[in-house]
Formats: C-alpha cells, sequence, structure tokens
C-alpha cells in the first residue's frame, strides 16, 4: 500500500493533525509586584507575580469569543492572568507580551471520523488591541469562520511573532501590517486560498524579516512579489507554496538574499531557468522545494544545484523530470544532504556510487526505475534511516544489501515486482515496512518478525505469501497495524497473536486461513478494525470478542462461521460497521445487538439465522444500511430515522407493503426489494435507487410517483403494472442522471 502525502514536507491541517501535536504548556514564571506607577496594577500575595487589571480584563473578552470544547482555558481564573496558559507577561513591566491561542489540536488515530470533524468557529475579539505590548501573538489553527483578518492586529507594533496560519481566516491581507516593523517571524500560511495579496509592497517596509510564510495565499496579483522579496536581504525562511505566483520577466535583479537558507515555491508554475541560475547566487541555502513546479528542466537545475553546495535537503518531487537519476545527483555536492525527494517524476537508473553519503531520508518512489541494482546501489549509505521506492517497475530479488541499512525505520518498497526475502537478523530498527503488491511468495519474511521487536506497521497484502503465520507473530509486540490481506495464507491464525496488545487494525481478507477465530483476539484491546473476509473460517464467534470496546469495523463475512452470534457482540458499544453474511451463524440474533449503538452498516444476509429479529435493532438509531435475509418486514423499521439504504433483495416478503411504508421510504437513498412476492399497489414515493423488480405489483404507476431529478436507477420489471406513464416521467429533463430505467 502506497502512503499518500509528501513525506515530511506536506502541510495543511490534517498532517498536522496526524503528529499529534501537543502544544507545551506555557509556564511562565512572573515576576516581581512592585508597582510602576500603573493605576490597575494588582499585586498577588504570595510569590511575586503580576498582571495588569486592564490586560486581564481583555484577555477574559478575548477567551469569551474563542471555540473551547475542552477547557484549555481551565487555567484562566483568578487575578494573576501571567500565570495562565499561553500568557506570558515582561517580568520587570508586568505587561502581556505573549499570547498563544493556537488550537490545541490533537489527532486520536482510533477515531477514523475525527479527521471530518468540524471544528466551532471563533471570533477575534477587539479587546485584543489593549494589550498594546504583545510582542508574541499565535491565533494558528483556530477556525475564525472566514472573517476578514483583524487590521487592528497592525496596531500592535511591538509584534515580533505573528502567526496567523490555518487558521480560516478570509480576504486580503491587510496593507496596515507595514506598521508591525518589529516582526521577524510572520506565518500567514492560508487555509486553502481564501486569503489573497494584490499588492506585496508593504511587505517591503517590515526590515528585519527572518521568516516568511505565506502558502497558500492567492498571490496571482502581486506582479511585484520577486522584486518585494528580494528586498528582504534577512529573510532566513521563505514558504510560498501554492501562491499561483505571477510570472517574472528574466531581467532579475542582483541577487540579495544573503542569509537565505531555506525556500520553498512548490506548486509555483513560473520558475524559470532565469530563476534557477539566479538561486546558482543562494550559497547559504541548505534547504530547497521545488515540488510541483512542472517547468522545471533537469539542465536548469544543473546550474543551480552545481553551486548550491550547502544543501542538506532538496524537493524535487512531482516534477515529471525525464532522465536518469545521477543526471540530477552528478552535480549534488556529494556530502552533507540528508534529505532527498525525487517521488513522482519519471526518473531511471541507480545511484552514482559514492555520492550522497550522508543522506538520511530518500524517496524514489513513483519514477521509472526497473533494474534492481537500485537496491544494491543504495548499499553504502549507511546513514538511511527512510526510503521509498513504491510504485517503480522494479523487478527482481531484494538483494541482501538491504540488510547493510542498520538505522533504517521506515521502508516502502511496495507496488513493484519485486520477490525474494528481507534477511534475517537485519533491520531491527525497523519501525514501518510495506512490501505490499509485490510478488513475493516466500513465507519467511513472517518468521523474521520475531526479529523486528520495533515494528509498528507491516503490510504484506497483495503478494502470493502461501506459508502459515508462524506463532512467532506475537513477538512483534509493537505492532499497531498489521496487513497480510489477499495472499494465499494457510493455516490458523496463532493464538500467540493475541499477544500483540499494541495492534490498531488486522487485515487477513482474501486468504485461505482455516480454524477457528483464536480467543485471545479479546486480548486486542485497542484494535479498531478486524477484517477476516474471503477465508475459510469455521467454528464460533469467540465470546472474548465483546471485550474489544474500541473496535469500529468488523468482516467476518464469506466464510464459515457457524454457531449463534455471541450476546457479548453487544459489547462493541463504538461498532460502525458489521459484516457477517455469507456464512453459517444459526440461531435468533440476540437482543444485545441493540447495544450497538454507533452501528451505521449491518449485514446478516445469506446465514442460518432464525427467529424474530430482536426489537433492539429498532433502537439503532444511527443505521444507514442494513442488510437481512430472511427476514419479514418489521414494523421497527419506521423508528429506523437515519436509514438510507435498505436492502430486502430476495427476503421472501409476501402480501401487501403496510400502510407506513410509503412515508418510511421517504427517508431512503436506496431501496432494493426486488425478488420477493410483494403484492398491491407500487408505494407512492420513489428514491434515488429503486429496485422493485420481480414482484407482483398491480395497477398504474401513481401519479405520486414523482421522479426526483437524481434519480439514477428504477427498476420495475417483472411486476403486473399496467396504465400509462405518470407526467414527470416524461419530461426528458428529468432523467439526466437516470442511467438505468427498466419498466417492463
Ligand atoms: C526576566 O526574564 C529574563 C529572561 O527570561 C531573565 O534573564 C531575568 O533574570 C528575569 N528578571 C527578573 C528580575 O526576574
Ligand atoms: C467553522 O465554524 C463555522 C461556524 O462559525 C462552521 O460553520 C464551519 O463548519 C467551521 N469550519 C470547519 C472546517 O470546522
Ligand atoms: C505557526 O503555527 C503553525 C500551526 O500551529 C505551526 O505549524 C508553525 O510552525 C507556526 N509558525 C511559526 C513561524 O512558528
Ligand atoms: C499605521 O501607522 C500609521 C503611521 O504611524 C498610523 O497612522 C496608522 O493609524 C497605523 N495603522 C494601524 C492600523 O494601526
Ligand atoms: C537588498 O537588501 C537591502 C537591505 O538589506 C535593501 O536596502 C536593498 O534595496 C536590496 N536590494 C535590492 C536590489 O532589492
Ligand atoms: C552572483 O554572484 C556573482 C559573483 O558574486 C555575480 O557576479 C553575479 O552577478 C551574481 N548574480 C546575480 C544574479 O546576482
Ligand atoms: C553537472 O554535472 C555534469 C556531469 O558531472 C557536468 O558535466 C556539468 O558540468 C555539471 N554542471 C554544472 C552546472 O555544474
Ligand atoms: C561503496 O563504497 C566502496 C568504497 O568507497 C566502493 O568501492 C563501492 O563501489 C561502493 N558501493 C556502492 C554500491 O556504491
Ligand atoms: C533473528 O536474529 C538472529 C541474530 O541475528 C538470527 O540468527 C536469526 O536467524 C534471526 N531470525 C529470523 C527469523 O530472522
Ligand atoms: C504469547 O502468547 C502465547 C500463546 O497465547 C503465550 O503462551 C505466551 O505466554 C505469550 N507471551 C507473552 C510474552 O505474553
Ligand atoms: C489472552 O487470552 C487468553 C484466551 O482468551 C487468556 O487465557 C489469557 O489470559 C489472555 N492473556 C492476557 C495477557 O490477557
Ligand atoms: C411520516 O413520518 C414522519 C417521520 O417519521 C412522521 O413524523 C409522520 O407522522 C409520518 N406520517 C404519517 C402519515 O405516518
Amino acid at each position: 500500500m502506497a502512503a499518500a502525502g509528501s513525506g515530511s514536507f506536506q502541510d495543511g491541517r490534517i498532517a498536522s493533525k496526524r503528529l499529534m501535536m501537543l502544544v507545551a504548556l506555557l509556564l511562565v514564571s512572573c515576576c516581581l509586584g512592585h508597582g510602576f506607577g500603573d493605576e490597575d496594577h494588582v499585586e498577588v500575595e504570595g510569590i511575586g507575580s503580576s498582571c495588569m487589571e486592564s490586560e486581564r480584563r481583555a484577555l477574559l473578552a478575548i477567551k469569551s469569543d474563542m471555540y473551547d470544547p475542552d477547557n484549555w482555558f481551565s487555567s484562566w481564573t483568578g487575578k494573576d492572568c501571567c500565570g495562565w496558559r499561553g500568557v506570558a507577561c515582561d517580568n520587570t513591566t508586568g505587561h502581556v507580551t505573549k499570547l498563544d491561542l493556537r488550537y490545541p489540536d490533537t489527532y486520536d488515530v482510533r477515531d477514523i471520523s475525527d479527521i471530518m470533524e468540524t471544528m466551532g468557529g471563533s471570533k477575534v475579539n477587539p479587546s485584543l488591541q489593549e494589550l498594546k505590548h504583545l510582542t508574541y501573538l499565535d491565533l494558528s489553527m483556530n477556525n475564525f469562520s472566514h472573517a476578514p483578518v483583524p487590521t487592528m492586529i497592525a496596531s500592535l507594533v511591538h509584534l515580533e511573532y505573528l502567526n496567523l496560519s490555518n487558521a480560516m481566516f478570509d480576504g486580503p491581507i491587510p496593507p496596515q501590517f507595514e506598521n508591525l516593523s518589529n516582526l521577524h517571524h510572520l506565518d500567514l500560511h492560508g487555509w486553502y486560498d481564501d486569503l489573497h495579496v494584490d499588492d506585496l509592497d508593504w511587505l517591503s517596509r517590515i526590515p528585519s524579516l527572518k521568516y516568511l510564510d505565506m502558502s497558500y495565499v492567492d498571490l496571482s496579483k502581486a506582479t511585484n512579489w520577486f522584486y518585494v522579496i528580494n528586498s528582504i536581504s534577512t529573510l532566513e525562511v521563505l514558504h510560498l507554496i501554492y501562491v499561483d505566483l505571477p510570472y517574472v520577466p528574466s531581467r532579475l535583479p542582483p541577487f540579495n538574499l544573503t542569509a537565505i537558507a531555506t525556500l520553498d515555491l512548490s506548486g509555483n508554475f513560473i520558475i524559470t531557468s532565469a530563476m534557477l541560475s539566479w538561486l546558482s547566487n543562494a550559497t547559504s541555502l541548505e534547504n530547497l522545494f521545488l515540488s510541483g513546479c512542472w517547468s522545471l528542466t533537469i539542465e536548469s537545475l544543473q546550474v543551480a544545484l552545481g553551486a548550491l553546495s550547502n544543501l542538506k535537503g532538496l524537493d524535487l518531487s512531482d516534477n515529471s523530470l525525464e532522465g536518469e537519476i545521477r543526471e540530477i545527483l552528478n552535480n549534488v555536492s556529494s556530502r552533507g544532504l540528508k534529505h532527498l525527494d525525487l517521488r513522482s517524476n519519471q526518473l531511471s537508473g541507480d545511484i552514482p556510487p559514492g555520492s550522497l553519503r550522508d543522506l538520511e531520508y530518500l524517496d524514489l518512489s513513483g519514477n521509472s526505475i526497473v533494474d534492481v541494482h537500485i537496491l544494491a546501489s543504495l548499499g553504502n549509505l549507511t546513514n538511511l534511516r527512510h526510503l521509498e521506492l513504491w510504485g517503480n517497475s522494479i523487478s527482481g530479488e531484494i538483494p541482501p544489501t538491504v540488510g547493510k541499512f542498520v538505522r533504517l525505520e521506515y521502508l516502502d518498497l511496495s507496488s513493484n515486482q519485486l520477490s525474494g526475502d528481507i534477511p534475517p537478523g537485519s533491520l531491527r530498527d525497523l519501525e514501518y515496512l510495506d512490501l505490499s503488491t509485490n510478488l513475493i511468495v516466500d513465507a519467511h519474511i513472517l518468521a523474521s518478525l520475531g526479529n523486528l521487536t520495533n515494528l509498528r506497521h507491516l503490510d504484506l497484502g497483495g503478494n502470493s505469501i502461501s506459508g502459515e503465520i508462524p506463532p512467532i507473530v506475537g513477538d512483534a509486540v509493537r505492532l499497531e497495524y498489521l496487513y497480510l490481506s489477499y495472499n494465499g495464507i494457510i493455516g490458523k491464525i496463532p493464538q500467540s497473536m493475541g499477544n500483540l496488545s499494541n495492534l490498531l487494525e488486522l487485515h487477513l481478507s482474501g486468504n485461505k486461513i482455516v480454524g477457528w477465530i483464536p480467543p485471545s483476539i479479546g486480548n486486542l484491546t485497542n484494535l479498531v478494525m478486524l477484517y477476516l473476509s474471503s477465508n475459510n473460517i469455521v467454528g464460533c464467534i469467540p465470546k472474548t470478542i465483546g471485550t474489544l470496546i474500541h473496535m469500529k469495523v468488523l468482516y467476518l463475512d464469506d466464510n464459515q462461521i457457524s454457531g449463534k452470534i455471541p450476546e457479548t457482540i453487544g459489547g462493541l458499544q463504538n461498532l460502525q460497521v458489521l459484516y457477517l453474511d455469507n456464512n453459517f451463524i444459526t440461531g435468533e440474533i440476540p437482543a444485545t445487538i441493540g447495544g450497538l449503538r454507533n452501528l451505521l452498516m449491518l449485514s446478516l444476509s445469506n446465514n442460518l439465522i432464525s427467529g424474530p429479529i430482536p426489537e433492539t435493532i429498532g433502537g439503532l438509531r444511527n443505521l444507514q444500511m442494513l442488510i437481512l435475509k430472511g427476514a419479514e418486514l418489521p414494523a421497527w423499521l419506521q423508528t429506523q430515522t437515519q436509514l438510507t439504504t435498505l436492502d430486502l433483495y430476495g427476503v421472501g416478503l409476501s402480501g401487501n407493503l403496510p400502510v407506513w411504508f410509503s412515508n418510511f421510504t421517504r427517508r431512503l437513498h436506496r431501496l432494493n426489494m426486488s425478488s420477493n412476492n410483494l403484492q398491491g399497489r407500487l408505494p407512492s414515493a420513489p428514491q434515488l435507487m429503486l429496485d422493485l423488480s420481480n414482484n407482483s405489483f398491480i395497477g398504474p404507476i401513481p401519479p405520486s410517483f414523482v421522479i426526483s431529478t437524481g434519480l439514477s436507477l428504477l427498476s420495475l420489471s417483472h411486476n403486473r403494472i399496467n396504465g400509462s406513464l405518470p407526467p414527470s416521467f416524461v419530461i426528458c429533463n428529468h432523467f439526466r442522471s437516470l442511467t438505468y430505467l427498466i419498466i417492463t
């Protein structure tokens, strides 16, 4: 499985969520409480620390407009505002000088829905301008709901650090920011491209700027950008990612960025060869990011790379560069480079011997490399920690030199045509290993797991591995993600699997696994997803499964599982998806199923389930999809307000539809009741996808049978429908999205 994203240079909110950022508490020791003539100066008893009353009130007003679901502001009580979280005061004057309101975003890997979460809106309270002595202001990562960037920030003229990144502001950056002449860090990194600057002139009046990030701010009208940036000779770090830079005529001014260390112009399409030769004078440059620039050629890059002898990081990914890797590397200084990203180009060949000795991070994924020699040519890069080569066409055996990467922590060779094995006893530091979608047949690799005690992520899916999972797998105790789906794995799931107590996801679908699900599965108390579909698993679902309270997704379909559904299943309070179809499950569905309060999808079809469907299913208010077989149309369906998909294909329903049915179907997007023996009139409210074929409905299509404009499938075939079509069928415009209309 190829990892998406762009390595360590990913930006954006989601990427930073993944870092599980924990914002450092600003524990600031404050200050001597002797009065300085301010009337509102408050002295606090005990340890000398103080806070201006007017500033304290301003802070409380600011807090009142901030979204705070997790009570991050709980320390904001009492008189001593200098001790509040995110606040710091000058220890001689007592004024508030630092305000850090960065939203303390955390990302919980267990919570797949978290990424979709919307964050409540905040507002910038006007009292902010009373904090006149601020030198540090961070409002990043909040949701200011597309409000304009507050111009009043420009009055905080002592600011040295201003961070408004990812804060969902909208509109122009106020040119009044030119008043912030003390700034040395300015981070305006946008969120989509809601922010824009039409004239960057104001920026040239901030004389000592060292750090500037305007990524994702629309600069397409700022035609003077090049001259403005070049005039700020103090700049050390410049990020202008995806800002739609306007074209610069090739007569460029003398190079003036003598302090520049990091330059990121990724995602701009106008990086000309003139600009690259101009860059040759940036001899202080350590990190150059030109990902997704598209206009680059190897020839123009060679000139710049030949001159930049201090480079430590180089990102030329996503550029459609065509040629040999060595054409680029020959001009890169052989010492010093630690980070090289050439992902998603059309490069081939290998690494020239003796080059890149200090390399720690190498990404050559998504290129046109065919020769397995590339892996041997990397043999001397003993400092390598991170290597990605997925999505090439490398064929052959994994060479033993791979074992020389003693420091390797991350290895992704997926989606190639590799065979062979990882040399035993090597790669002890490995945390992430992805060899999926290759031609590996040997199960030895699973045996070496016992030595890979640091491994957290292992993906061997989509190979042809045909052995058994050895019990030693239980020794890889750090594993969080184990993906062995779509191989030819035989044998049983070893009992020792229950020792992998850190496991979050276990994927074993599409193999030839036999035997029972080991009861020790109940020891995997952190498990969130369990995929065992399409194997030959027999026996009962173990009772211990009920202890997996974090489980969200459980696929046991397409096996030979028998016995009753254990009552303990009701313990999976977080379960959202449960597929048990195509097994030999017998008995009644336990009433405890009503405990699965978060269930969205439930599929039980093609089993030997008997008895009534428990009414407790009626309590599952989030259910969106329900696939039952061998069931009667139960009245509790009426109470399923979230249900949008209902599949009752061939479940033996007969008779007239109940009176409540038409009203009920209004909520559905997709209804399949074909191949039953339903009689009587058609229900009156067709939905987006409706299949009522193969029944015994009679009479005309009711006039109320309005075809909605979004209709994509309507099948009424094989009934006894007669009469003329209702008027709504004749207006062709209605059928724009209709793919199938079957009325016979
Ligand atoms: C004030 O803070 C600075 C730096 O944080 C420190 O060096 C200095 O000693 C402090 N002064 C007093 C009076 O606490
Ligand atoms: C931001 O807040 C507004 C309410 O002010 C809300 O409508 C919107 O969905 C939020 N956006 C995100 C991305 O959370
Ligand atoms: C600004 O805030 C963002 C998000 O909180 C952070 O990633 C970034 O490093 C900050 N910028 C600076 C210059 O500190
Ligand atoms: C910026 O500075 C000018 C001159 O000192 C002043 O007139 C103006 O009010 C300031 N603007 C803001 C928004 O503070
Ligand atoms: C170069 O930088 C200095 C400030 O250090 C500035 O005064 C000068 O105008 C800049 N030159 C150009 C050509 O922008
Ligand atoms: C680069 O530096 C060289 C030598 O210092 C100088 O001759 C040349 O004009 C500079 N080029 C630019 C574009 O500044
Ligand atoms: C780049 O490397 C090639 C091959 O080593 C060399 O011929 C060429 O002169 C170099 N170009 C520059 C601009 O350094
Ligand atoms: C590794 O380094 C040695 C000695 O510097 C050299 O002879 C050999 O060719 C290098 N191997 C590779 C694959 O670069
Ligand atoms: C584990 O490492 C030891 C020592 O290097 C080695 O002898 C053994 O073959 C390795 N076992 C496996 C299964 O790779
Ligand atoms: C691992 O699992 C096996 C079989 O379930 C068990 O006998 C053994 O004690 C476990 N080892 C550890 C370290 O928990
Ligand atoms: C693991 O599961 C087995 C079988 O359910 C049980 O006997 C054993 O005590 C469990 N071990 C741990 C460490 O929880
Ligand atoms: C139709 O369903 C809605 C929502 O479930 C309900 O409030 C309403 O009473 C029903 N109408 C009839 C006629 O049953």
